[in-house]
């Protein structure tokens, strides 16, 4: 939603011509001024817990956090975003930085920048894992917090595509600091197995609520020898982890063809049933060119085939997209928004647990762009915290989506 639409909302027809850079900036100052005024008048205050009709998504801020190009530390190519709040409120934004091309073989560093002020300024880019020269190096990823350990898990994959090596290898690395420094990388296949795993890209949850309430769970795609989404799942912290069942292509084991039933790079959100939503790329377009859903009852132990649907309203150019559900009840999804292409970068957001989705809804991008992740700070309606601000990660180009990443800042309630 722009600040005219914003203004519009709360404030009649707006009069003159279209605001645009930075006197669209200076209006939504203005206007945040006002909106806070009605919003205090309103009794705003007493929180935002449940009131959806205060909901008014407004990026106030974004910038690139990392371009393409060899500007920095010669890296040719920045991709898949993963972004992440810690529970002490430091926001981690990973990317892979594919050293000699775009690829998604090749050799990799895991970039990293953190920001302690809610996004506005971020620490220099720091490569926190370097996969040497290898020809098939790593792949992103996914990143999950343990709210009760402080601990970041990172997740990422070795050799997945077995070009130029045999065995593909599941690695973790965790972050005691919120993330100022690492473990060294832990072979997790030691333990699950050494049969590909692609987690994400994007985030793993902590179960919120029963069953399995605490329970880490990251989801992920295989390849050929076991394709289809599972979830890796720990119940002690992060000490062990144990894959659930998942949901498996058709046909099973061989390859694709358009129309197939093959789902692919997942992001997963708990809803206030305790269920988990695993939204899904469709890789093959089975049933439609829009999003696939999948739905454990059991926190991931299972995933039933009469538990997958398609959300038609997100139509989808199939691409790794962003979801999350709030603790106050909002479903967020980002992607680019087309049938067939990585243009568009959208958010939505839902009311209804994710069956439906708002009529308004938020351009971040009409031109290229691609995969995406969210994070949210949840903040403090009350006294001086922050309010709620959702975060959006995404690749962005004027001519291709893998020119930059950028991070846009959203306010839930369109205040600053
Ligand atoms: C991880 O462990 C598996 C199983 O023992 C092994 O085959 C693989 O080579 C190991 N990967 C790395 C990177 O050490
Ligand atoms: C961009 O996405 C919005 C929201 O889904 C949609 O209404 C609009 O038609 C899309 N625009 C293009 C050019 O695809
Ligand atoms: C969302 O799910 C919760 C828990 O099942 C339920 O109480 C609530 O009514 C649902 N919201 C909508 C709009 O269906
Ligand atoms: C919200 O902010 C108020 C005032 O700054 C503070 O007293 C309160 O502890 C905060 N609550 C939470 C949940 O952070």
């Amino acid at each position: 939603m722009t600040v005219e639409q914003l203004s519009t909302a709360f404030l009649g027809r707006p009069r003159g011509p279209r605001m645009l850079g930075i006197w669209r900036d200076y209006g939504a100052r203005v206007f945040a001024g006002t909106l806070l005024l009605l919003l205090s008048l309103v009794g705003f205050e007493a929180g935002p817990k449940d009131d959806f009709s205060l909901v008014r998504p407004l990026v106030t801020m974004e910038q690139l956090l990392w371009v393409s190009g060899k500007q920095i530390g010669s890296v040719d190519t920045f991709r898949i975003p993963l972004i992440t709040a810690t529970p002490r409120g430091t926001l981690l934004a990973f990317s892979e930085a594919r050293k000699m091309s775009a690829s998604d073989m090749g050799a990799k560093f895991i970039a990293l920048r953190r920001s302690i002020d809610q996004g506005n300024t971020w620490s220099p880019t720091e490569f926190i894992i370097d996969d040497g020269e290898t020809p098939d190096g790593l792949n992103l990823g996914a990143v999950v917090n343990d709210a009760e350990t402080g601990v970041v898990f990172l997740f990422y994959s070795l050799c997945a595509h077995k070009f130029g090596c045999k065995v593909a290898s599941t690695m973790l690395v965790w972050s005691k600091d919120d993330g100022l420094s690492w473990s060294k990388p832990q072979n997790l296949s030691l333990d699950i197995g050494t049969e590909m795993f692609a987690p994400g890209p994007g985030s793993g949850i902590q179960k919120q609520r029963e069953p399995r309430k605490g329970r880490l769970i990251v989801c992920g795609h295989g390849t050929l020898e076991r394709d289809g989404v599972f979830c890796l799942l720990s119940d002690d912290h992060g000490a062990s982890w144990r894959y659930g069942s998942g949901v498996t292509g058709i046909p099973y084991g061989q390859p694709k063809q358009e129309r197939d039933f093959s789902p692919d790079e997942c992001q997963p959100y708990e809803l206030p049933d305790g269920s988990v939503v695993i939204n899904t790329r469709n890789q093959n377009n089975y049933h439609c060119h829009c999003r696939m859903i999948l739905r454990s009852y059991d926190a991931c132990d299972t995933l039933r085939p009469r538990d997958v649907t398609f959300d038609q309203e997100l139509v989808d150019p199939v691409v790794a997209a962003g979801a999350l559900a709030t603790n106050s009840g909002i479903v967020f999804f980002s992607n680019p928004a087309h049938q067939e292409f990585r243009v568009n970068l959208t958010l939505r957001w839902s009311f209804s647990n994710g069956t439906s989705w708002q009529k308004e809804r938020l351009q971040l991008w009409p031109g290229p762009s691609g995969y995406s992740s969210l994070a949210v700070l949840e903040g403090n309606m009350s006294g001086e915290g922050q309010a709620p601000q959702l975060y959006v990660l995404y690749e962005k180009g004027r001519y291709q989506c893998t020119e930059s990443i950028s991070l846009a800042r959203v306010s839930i309630y369109g205040i600053f």
